[in-house]
């Protein structure tokens, strides 16, 4: 039997704007995660998603499964015509559709699982496991900027820019622990829909786009050098003004914003939405002091669930 697991992520800075090429800090959420198992089979390669009511044969599987095209990716890299008979289970922690990065997660942690029971450690670099994990996301997402696959595979924060021939991946120190409430708004959202609305509006009007998409990039950049020094404060300050432009795209809704207004009402540091938007998740920073008070403002705005991680 082999397992692997790889962590959920939240996008602390900008968001979208990445998509555009604008640096953007991603962190992993070590604590909710997806798992994958493979243990020998006896009839082809089976698929099994309990959670999800699947259980398919990887031959009779559709094209855009997400399951069957993660095995098929490291099967192309491994440069197998044939698998060995397995079944593969996977079970995920990450609630889907809530700018978590459940579907990233899920398909690195089959990555990792598949490339170890086939023995091809070659594949299980953090930068291959990243790299097939962003095929897959295409599939899923049309046009990803590759900081979720990044951040999931690496575990580690990581301020990240789209680039051409190569993505700048670069990994930073937190020189003090950011505390962060999750709060889930309850409403699911779809990640391609709401990017190609973003693009719709960047197509129709680029000029403004283009200048929400700039303030997002400076924002991330200030926000680095912030968290490089341990100035939370400011850490926070720039968390309110990323969300001020994410509103500006419409990227956030009447129920994140209750709880962005609710969690800085309370003493949250910052707050802002995390993801694509229009509902998921938003994160607040806050204190060991502020923590209950700032928890009890989400709940009592309409979070469906509050959860704790650290960022370190
Ligand atoms: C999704 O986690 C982040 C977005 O910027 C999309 C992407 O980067 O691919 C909304």
């Amino acid at each position: 039997m082999v397992q692997a697991t790889a962590p959920g992520k939240v996008i602390l800075f900008g968001e979208h704007a990445v998509v555009y090429s604008r640096p953007a800090i991603a962190v992993p959420v070590t604590q909710v995660r997806a798992t994958a198992i493979i243990t020998p089979g006896s009839a082809g390669a089976r698929l099994v998603a309990p959670d999800l009511g699947i259980d398919v044969l990887l031959e009779a599987a559709a094209a855009e499964d997400a399951l069957a095209a993660a095995v098929r990716q490291v099967q192309q890299a491994a440069g197998l015509a044939y698998l060995p008979d397995f079944t593969l289970t996977v079970h995920s922690a990450i609630p889907i559709a809530s700018g978590l990065g459940s579907g990233a997660a899920i398909t690195a942690a089959i990555i990792r699982a598949l490339a170890a029971y086939l023995k091809r450690s070659d594949l299980l670099s953090n930068e291959r496991v990243s790299a097939l994990t962003y095929e897959v996301e295409k599939i899923h997402h049309g046009t990803p900027s590759g900081i979720d696959n990044t951040v999931v595979a690496f575990e580690q924060p990581v301020y990240f820019v789209r680039r051409q021939p190569q993505n700048l991946v670069e990994t930073f120190r937190v020189a003090v622990p950011l505390q962060l409430l999750i709060g889930d708004t309850g409403i699911r959202s779809s990640t391609k829909a709401v990017v190609m609305d973003v693009r719709r509006q960047w197509e129709a009007d680029p000029t403004r786009f283009d200048t929400l998409f700039d303030g997002c990039g400076r924002i991330a950049a200030a926000a680095r050098v912030a968290i490089e020094a341990g100035d939370v404060a400011a850490t926070g300050r720039l968390m309110g003004d990323n969300q001020a432009l994410l509103q500006a795209m419409t990227v956030s809704s009447p129920e994140l914003d209750r709880l962005v207004a609710a969690a800085t009402e309370a003493g949250a540091l910052g707050a802002k939405l995390s993801g694509a938007g229009r509902g998921g998740n938003m994160i607040a920073l806050i204190t060991a002091e502020t923590e209950t008070a700032v928890r009890r403002a989400l709940l009592a705005a309409g979070a469906r669930s509050v959860f704790t991680s650290v960022v370190e």
